[in-house]
């Protein structure tokens, strides 16, 4: 890792601007959806953090947020989703319409694990919003009910996500230069 961030992106997949004006456009259509609900944000950390920060902003009906922390169980975690609880959610389910706010959907399994596992604890409602949606790598019948973008096939960093817990905090999301994983 350079000292200056930018100079491991081979480039800048979507600018500052482009995902600012994309987070408005997502929380007008939530907005729209959840009058007269009982919204409550919940976001698996970390990598959807600096999403949720600014969707919650752009979202103009009363919301609650909360947070779940999950760990891999370990080898043959990959193929079935199945994770840990580490952190569960502080409040019941019962009167609440629930929105998941994801970074990114790839293989689809760890969120469809935790998709049903809230569904169990039978919600009024239960949707998926994602910022970047990689449909070709989807290895389970899942989709987000909201998507930001749809990306192809390439490791993405910043805006919350990351490589190696590095490059999460910037502004804009790129693409690394490969050589950055081969060293
Ligand atoms: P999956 O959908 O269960 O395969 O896992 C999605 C998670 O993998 C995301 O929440 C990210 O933490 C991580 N992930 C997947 N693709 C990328 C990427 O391109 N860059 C950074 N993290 C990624
Ligand atoms: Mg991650």
């Amino acid at each position: 890792m350079r000292e200056n961030m930018r100079d491991d992106m081979l480039r800048v997949l979507l600018s500052e601007e482009e995902i600012r004006a994309k987070v408005k456009e997502l929380g007008n259509v939530i907005t729209q959806d959840y009058h007269g609900k009982n919204l409550m944000l919940v976001t698996v950390l970390k990598g959807a953090v600096v999403f949720l920060a600014d969707l919650m902003r752009q979202i103009e009906v009363p919301a609650q947020i909360d947070f779940m922390v999950v760990s891999s169980y370990g080898s043959g975690v990959k193929s079935s989703g199945v994770v840990k609880i580490v952190k569960d959610l502080d409040v019941p389910l019962a009167d609440k319409d629930i929105l998941i706010v994801e970074d990114i959907l790839d293989s689809g399994l760890t969120l469809s694990y935790i998709k049903d596992l809230l569904q169990s604890r039978a919600p009024r409602s239960i949707r998926i919003v994602t910022l970047l949606d990689k449909p070709s790598r989807r290895r389970v019948d899942l989709q987000a009910d909201y998507v930001g973008f749809s990306v192809p096939d390439e490791f993405v960093v910043g805006y919350g996500l990351d490589y190696d817990e590095k490059y999460r905090n910037l502004p804009y999301i790129g693409i690394l230069k490969p050589e950055v994983y081969s060293v």
